[in-house]
């Protein structure tokens, strides 16, 4: 076993710590203050190649694997989250399931464009009415001439409001059971009767845009269908499998921020005549973050290593975020605590930390739904 990084990971790796603490860091407070991200912040990322991350090199990216992309996403997302889910979400959800169901043709048309940021993208598999019960879908799409109609509204889309191309799940067949009828089609933002609906205002991640699609009878021919007719349900979840792996090291980069601030201010701070970090009580919150948030990295790196094998994933890419999630709430709170009544006001970045980390128990499959997916395949 050889938990030492490459060469080329740890530059890459070091890279995205550079550009996380000169580019994000100094933004973060203002994307959640403004409620967007700086429109030249996409420039940044794409010159620093992190839109192409894992895309293959044929088509425009580096072709870096999973392991890498969550080395990656632990420094973008240690110093804004926004920026962050925007990253995992375009690589892990949208590009890779491109790249794993496209046609030649498919990925020839999208791909180089992904790979630079001309074209960001998108996942769009939730409802109103099915959130974690996601096959109860209803958006229709309708057999026309040449391909299909779609209609209905989606909700909860990360990068709506950015989003050049949209992996949009419709149902496709009402006459059998529900995971069974649904199918994933390729949208591109400028398709008529395609429409971004309201934008959800947040409790954190405010930078990062989640918008509602409206789908007003969208025409998509035959050759936009990702994968094949009535199997988007596997898609979708086999997409997911990856984009877990994807939100676990978002949650570890939050963590590890709330951590590192955490004993900052243990160190400075001083009550009753010593620094609070000499009191046994604060030392075991410090103990407790930091192995939470170690052991929730090494199965995460380990998720994104067996994905990267080809390997069956879905229990570990659950394993992997329910335990960084929890670990990174857990960071949070504690963090906040540390801080008392001054890490409650906006004076430190960890009130925004605070509110940024709930939702990576949420999204992406709540932390209940993870702990279905690793009891079905436990008792498989
Ligand atoms: N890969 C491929 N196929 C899979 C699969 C996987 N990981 N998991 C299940 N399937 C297949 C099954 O084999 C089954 O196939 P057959 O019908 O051919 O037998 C089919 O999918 C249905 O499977 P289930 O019976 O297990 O489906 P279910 O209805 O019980 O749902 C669930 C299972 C795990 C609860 C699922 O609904 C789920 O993951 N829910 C959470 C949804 C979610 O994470 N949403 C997040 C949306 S994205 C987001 O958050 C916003 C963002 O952009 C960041």
């Amino acid at each position: 076993m050889n938990f030492e990084l490459t060469e080329d990971q740890a530059m890459v790796r070091d890279m995205a710590r550079e550009l996380a603490e000169n580019e994000l860091l100094p933004r973060a407070r203002k994307h959640d203050d403004q409620g967007f991200i700086d429109p030249e912040v996409f420039t940044l990322l794409g010159e620093a190649g992190m839109w192409g991350l894992t895309i293959p090199e044929e088509y425009g990216g580096s072709g870096m694997s999973n392991v890498v992309l969550c080395l990656v996403l632990e420094e973008i997302n240690r110093a804004c989250a926004a920026t962050g889910v925007t990253i995992s979400v375009h690589n892990s959800l949208a590009a890779a399931t491109l790249i794993k169901n496209g046609t030649e043709a498919q990925k020839q048309a999208w791909l180089p464009r992904m790979a630079t940021g001309e074209v960001l993208g998108a996942y769009s598999l939730s409802e109103a009415a099915s959130g974690s019960d996601a096959a109860a879908l209803k958006a229709t799409a309708e057999r026309v001439d040449g391909g299909w109609k779609l209609s209905g509204t989606k909700l909860w889309v990360t990068t709506g409001a950015q989003a050049g191309l949209f992996l949009v799940y419709a149902r496709t067949d009402a006459t059998v059971s529900k995971a069974k009828g649904i199918t994933c089609f390729l949208v591109p933002a400028d398709a008529e009767g395609f429409q971004i609906g309201k934008s959800e205002k947040k409790t954190g991640l405010r930078g990062s845009s989640t918008t509602e699609l409206i789908l007003d009878g969208v025409f998509v021919p035959d050759d936009m269908v990702l994968g094949e007719v009535n199997r988007g349900f596997h898609v979708a979840m086999d997409a997911l499998d990856g984009g877990r792996i994807g939100i676990a090291a978002q949650s570890i980069g939050i963590g590890r921020a709330c951590l590192e601030a955490a004993v900052k201010y243990a160190k400075e701070r001083e009550q009753f005549g010593q620094a609070i970090g000499d009191f046994q009580a604060v030392q075991w919150k410090l103990a407790d973050m930091s192995s939470r948030l170690d052991s929730a990295r090494l199965m995460t790196h380990y998720a994104a290593w067996l994905r990267d094998r080809g390997e069956p994933v879905g229990r570990f890419s659950s394993q992997a975020k329910l335990l960084a999630s929890t670990a990174c709430n857990f960071a949070a709170d504690e963090c906040l605590q540390i801080h008392g009544g001054a890490g409650y006001t906006d004076d430190f970045h960890v009130e925004r930390l605070f509110r940024d980390a709930r939702i990576t128990e949420i999204y992406e499959g709540a932390t209940d739904i993870q702990r279905i997916v690793i009891a079905r395949s436990l008792l498989a």
